[in-house]
């Protein structure tokens, strides 16, 4: 039997079993079938089967045969929760994060680093096309600004997919923005005063952080658990020491961690706001891309005395081109209406109104359908590279929708050294320091795995893994 051609056997079935040729739990074929199959001897499929066994691919059952084990995406451990007891501080962001955000121009790269959704999909070509033929049909331009609240039909459209996430709104209670980030800063100026303090995830979204920056405002970070986001426990403690003018939660598959409130905590989470009478800015934006049977609801569908600030935009579910977002404003219309006046008069017409007639088409919930399947199918390959390029201590998170992961090496291996690294390899990822105003995260980082895996791409997850594997082999020896 040649040592190579059973490695190589092996290497073929796993193949099959990446692509989904044979699927977890099915049977594989027989030795013997194999063996007529492939025209190698019995000793020789024995003897990759024993391989296969041994890299958890697959299982042996008495009197039965081999099946696929289902270990294989799961034998990564999910990410920890932050266990540190954050006071207030003044937010001074890292430069990494302008450093990532300026580099995603170079062609040439292979980027894991921002959280952008799938180019690939055909609702890109239809809002081209809704561009042209609304900029030829719509007046647009030489009528002066606009509302500051935004046009009517897009506010509409807002107000209808709202009740999907289990929120009734009023069309004249929304104002539109330019994107998420800018709703949420809108909601922050109207809430808050320089050196007044907020609570933040942590893991935290860094757009948020340089947020809360650009205001002057202190931060007090509240774990969040990987499965079930933001702790309710650390959040009535820091209620409890600290003025809290406000709260931001990425709600539903959030960014970095992919984790959503359950429903039930979402209530409990706004008893704790009325109890405190502290409102909460809640960006909503990964919420229609769910993985499982149905939309999780949002915090604001449990909001009866109008505390929480809904922020959203269309920049993860069709294209951050677009620069259309939102505020179910409840109670705070007024104020954010002034402030968006303030900040920029109003926002340009043609994006909202073409963004208006794609929500008001089939093709949005065609496109939203098509895009959660693709980016589950993303995220498993995502774990199987991980799985057979990094060492076997990393840990993934288990998104439950969204468009990015959460990795965890050792404590130890810097994932800022690794992002200087990868850098001038031409792969960009998002180091942990980002995410948090403190070191907690040095050892972590996200990837975007919304994208279509391509060969480099595959490849540039295996570099990282033999950057990760190599420091761990020298952390062991020291
Ligand atoms: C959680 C979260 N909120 C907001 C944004 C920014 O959204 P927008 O481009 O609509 O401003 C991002 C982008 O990465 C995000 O991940």
């Amino acid at each position: 039997m040649e040592n190579n051609l059973y490695s190589q056997l092996a290497c073929k079935m796993t193949a099959q079993i990446r692509s989904g040729a044979i699927t977890v739990g099915e049977r594989m074929p027989s030795v013997r079938q194999l063996s007529k199959r492939e025209n190698v001897s019995i000793s020789t499929v024995v003897a990759a089967y024993n391989l296969l066994e041994e890299q958890g691919w697959v299982e042996v059952r008495p009197k039965s045969g081999y099946y696929v084990r289902r270990q294989v995406r799961e034998s990564l451990q999910v990410p920890s929760t932050s266990d540190v007891h954050s006071r207030p501080v003044i937010a001074t962001t890292s430069q990494l994060v302008m450093d990532v955000q300026r580099e995603v121009t170079k062609p040439e790269a292979v980027s894991f680093s921002r959280a952008t959704p799938a180019t690939d999909f055909p609702i890109i070509r239809h809002v081209e096309r809704t561009y042209t033929r609304l900029s030829r049909t719509r007046k647009h331009l030489g009528t002066g600004h606009t509302n500051p609240e935004g046009p009517y039909e897009l506010r509409q459209q807002i107000a209808h997919h709202a009740v999907d996430a289990g929120v009734a709104v009023s069309p004249t209670s929304i104002v539109t923005t330019a994107g998420c980030l800018n709703a949420m800063g809108l909601c922050l100026q109207v809430l808050t005063q320089p050196g007044d303090v907020v609570a933040v995830e942590s893991p935290c979204y860094y757009g948020i952080l340089q947020l809360i920056e650009a205001y002057g405002l202190k931060a007090v970070e509240i774990p969040a658990h990987h499965e079930t986001g933001l702790s309710l426990e650390a959040l009535r403690l820091a209620m409890e020491q600290w003025p809290l003018k406000a709260v931001l939660s990425v709600s539903s598959f959030s960014n970095p961690l992919g984790c959503s409130i359950p429903d039930e905590r979402k209530r409990e989470l706004v008893s704790l706001l009325e109890q405190y009478q502290v409102p909460l800015i809640e960006d909503d934006i990964y919420g229609d891309l769910y993985f499982g049977e149905r939309r999780t609801r949002a915090i604001k569908a449990f909001d009866t005395q109008g505390l929480v600030l809904l922020c959203s935009s269309l920049s993860k579910t069709i294209d951050p081109q677009l620069r259309v977002g939102w505020i179910l404003a409840g109670r705070y219309f007024e104020e954010l209406l002034h402030r968006k006046f303030l900040n920029m008069l109003s926002t340009p017409i043609l994006p909202q109104l073409v963004s208006a007639e794609i929500l008001s088409q089939g093709i949005y919930e065609r496109h939203l359908r098509h895009a959660r399947e693709a980016y589950r199918h993303r995220y498993l390959r995502l774990v199987d590279l991980v799985s057979e390029y990094f060492p076997g201590i990393t840990k993934i998170s288990r998104p439950q929708g969204g468009i990015v992961a959460w990795i965890e090496l050792p404590r130890g291996v810097d994932a800022t050294e690794l992002y200087h690294y990868s850098r001038e390899h031409d792969v960009l990822i998002a180091p942990g320091e980002m995410f948090s105003l403190n070191k907690q995260f040095q050892h972590c980082f996200r990837l975007n795995y919304a994208h279509r895996w391509t060969p480099a791409r595959e490849n540039a997850i295996q570099k990282l893994g033999q950057w990760v594997a190599e420091r761990v082999v020298l952390l062991q020896s020291q």
